[in-house]
């Protein structure tokens, strides 16, 4: 299939493409760059072995760039990852998160549907759960309240995109839920490059292992967890792209078996690792010290996220295959080999 993938400079679209390839798929990229470097997908064309990965700097808001990209491609399926995605930034900039996010889709969605391409993959997240009435967490778990415009961008969206689908048969909407994406593609070439400081665990315990920031402060130690700090199901990105690959079958099944459904998966390893597992692992396996203190909870967080992949195995036969100990040696070989990013 020929793919449109937005977002596809940033960390997790990045992977992905290198899956899709790998795959035998082909992919144009469309990314505004807000977040990423042009340099990933060089060096994503390298690890490939391709001469470049078709590249238009557009954002998925400008109907006009969009309509020019299908005009030139023949599109089978869109991955979107394209989305703002800074939990904290969302809550001082409310307004841009939906804008960009639930207007941006809006904008793609109308365009792909004028070039018959109605086959769309979507990044949602685990977030859309709110505080998760069932650990693990399967998808017949209700949804729940979002502490925050970001994870209430991709609950509209998620309803959005089944409206649509109910509305028109022929769309077929595929909406995966991640867990918590860390590692590294295993060159090293590829990772995730954030912008200032982390917001995340896995990059702030990186720039702490190289020298970037002091200590690593631990939000809250009194959480109803086996040691106290908050668990989540950590997901090596490469298991994350190759559950993009997956999902594609979604779209060549007959279209009686599709019809009136929206495709929901979760897509985690079913593990949960507390914040202290995550670093004790990481100095064991990586033999260099991450500093750390413990601080208040941080706002918005739940005590423990995981979930339950039984269904993503079942029906799309993709399953993780990296643990713990490969997620944070290759965000390491990531950040030692790339101490500035791209
Ligand atoms: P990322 O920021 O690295 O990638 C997103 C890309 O989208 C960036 O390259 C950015 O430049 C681009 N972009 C943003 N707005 C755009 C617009 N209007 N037009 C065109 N391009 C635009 O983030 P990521 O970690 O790779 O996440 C990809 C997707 O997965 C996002 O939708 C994110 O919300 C979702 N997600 C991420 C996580 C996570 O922890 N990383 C968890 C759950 C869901
Ligand atoms: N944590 C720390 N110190 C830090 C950063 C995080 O102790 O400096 C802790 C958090 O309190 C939490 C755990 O590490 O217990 C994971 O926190 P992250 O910020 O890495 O991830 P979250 O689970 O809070 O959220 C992430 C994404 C969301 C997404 C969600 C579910 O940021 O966008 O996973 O996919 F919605």
């Amino acid at each position: 299939m020929n793919i449109l993938v937005t977002g596809g400079a940033g960390f997790i679209g990045s992977h992905t493409l290198i899956e899709l390839y790998k795959a035998g798929h082909t992919a144009v990229v469309v990314d505004n760059l807000s977040n990423s470097n042009p340099e990933s997908l060089r060096r994503v064309a390298e690890i490939i072995g391709v001469p470049e990965i078709p590249f238009y700097q557009v954002d998925i808001r400008d109907c006009e760039g969009l309509e020019k990209v299908f005009s030139a491609h023949r599109m089978d399926a869109c991955i979107h990852f394209a989305g703002l995605k800074a939990v904290g930034e969302s809550v001082e900039k409310p307004w841009e998160y939906y804008e960009n996010n639930i207007g941006g889709t809006l904008v793609l969605v109308d365009v792909m549907r004028r070039h018959d391409c109605k086959n769309i993959i979507f990044s949602s997240s685990a977030t859309v759960y709110g505080d998760p009435v069932e650990i693990p967490i399967t998808e017949n778990c209700p949804k729940g309240q979002c502490t925050n415009p970001y994870g209430w961008t991709k609950s509209m969206l998620e309803q959005v995109l089944m409206d649509i689908q109910k509305a028109d048969p022929e769309w077929n909407v595929v909406l995966l839920r991640y867990f918590n994406p860390v590692g590294a593609h295993p060159s090293g070439r590829i990772g995730e490059n954030p912008n200032g400081i982390p917001n995340n665990l896995m990059p702030y315990i990186t720039q702490v292992a190289v020298g970037k920031r002091k200590e690593l402060g631990v939000f809250g130690n009194d959480y109803p967890t086996p040691d106290g700090t908050g668990v989540r199901d950590y997901i090596h990105v490469c298991d994350l792209a190759a559950a993009h690959v997956a999902a594609l079958q979604c779209f060549s099944q007959s279209p009686s078996h599709s019809v009136t459904q929206t495709h929901i998966y979760n897509v985690g390893t079913g593990n949960g690792y507390s914040v202290l597992d995550m670093v004790k692992a990481f100095v064991r396996v990586n033999g260099v010290d991450v500093p750390y203190s413990i601080k208040p909870r941080r706002a918005g967080d739940i005590a423990t996220c995981y979930c339950n992949p039984a269904k993503a195995k079942a029906e799309l036969g993709w399953q993780a295959k990296y643990g713990i100990d490969e997620m944070v040696r290759d965000s390491w070989n990531w950040q030692r080999q790339n101490p500035e990013g791209y």
